[in-house]
């Protein structure tokens, strides 16, 4: 018998994974309406080469429920809006394979923020407050910005570590797995962290580390961060959040002295 040919214990052919049949326990809740209550409601697919949990839920709500709520645009990794919890863990739709799942998912809404429906949630609303509240701008000294002044030069080494922060797509997974957000709504997350760990790399922001620490140097910013890295491990895009947070948890330590 052929290696390809080998049967299972009770004598069946298995399947390639490519002919699975899929199963997405999704939880359904629309709080928009007084008298819905959330609900677990099952769809089953057929596995496609190369599908995407993406391509599998726009199959569902395009074959089977119209009225299944999920967010996408880039369909790339790059927006961050179709981030979920895929098993307990928060990861982005269209960069999980299906083939990397098993054949019953359990999929709900990221935790922590604004629920839309299902699973559907409004992340944007709180990267917004987060980013005025850590004002996550460049703030020179200068007036009046010339335009026809040539670039400021900036050491290639520094441009990579401050473009390695600028890839965060603000998609909420490290929020989402964070036990201190899970208790405070005021928490500034990992997110907020590389935000600030970008704007302190920054040579053209004039902000000092006073500023900084008035920011973040409480309980709601690095004193309340309980560095176990749930952050770091979920981070689709692999941003280097451990290194960023323990460096700003040892200087506004040191300054808070
Ligand atoms: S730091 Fe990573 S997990 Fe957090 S919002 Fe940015 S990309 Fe998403
Ligand atoms: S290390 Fe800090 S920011 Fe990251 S998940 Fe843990 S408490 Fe949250
Ligand atoms: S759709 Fe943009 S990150 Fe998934």
């Amino acid at each position: 018998m052929s290696a390809s040919a080998q049967t299972h214990g009770n004598g069946s052919i298995p399947k390639p994974r490519s002919q699975r049949q899929l199963v997405f326990n999704v939880l359904r809740y629309d709080p928009a309406r007084p008298e819905a209550v959330p609900r677990m409601q099952a769809y089953k697919i057929e596995e496609a080469d190369s599908m995407t949990l993406f391509i599998a839920l726009n199959e569902i709500r395009e074959q089977q429920d119209p009225t299944l709520q999920f967010d996408f645009v880039c369909r790339a990794g790059i927006c961050g809006s179709c981030a979920m919890m895929v098993n307990g863990r928060p990861q982005l739709a269209c960069r999980t394979l299906t083939s990397a799942l098993p054949e019953e998912t359990t999929l709900a809404p990221l935790p922590f923020f604004e629920l839309i429906g299902d699973l559907s949630v409004n992340t944007g609303k709180w990267m917004r407050g987060m980013s005025e509240r850590l004002q996550t701008w460049l703030h020179t000294q200068e007036g009046e910005r010339d335009l026809r002044r040539i670039e400021e030069r900036m050491e290639p080494e520094l441009a990579e570590q401050i473009y390695e922060m600028d890839r965060c797509v603000e998609c909420g997974c490290c929020v989402a797995a964070c036990g201190t957000a899970q208790m405070r709504k005021d928490f500034v997350g990992a997110v907020g962290f590389g935000k600030i760990a970008r704007f302190r790399l920054d040579p053209r922001d004039g902000r000092s580390d006073d500023d900084f620490y008035d920011m973040i140097g409480d309980d709601t910013g690095v004193f309340g961060c309980m560095s176990l890295l749930a952050c770091h491990d979920v981070c689709p895009k692999s941003l280097p959040l451990q290194t960023q947070i323990a460096f700003l948890r040892r200087k506004m330590a040191a300054m808070g002295l």
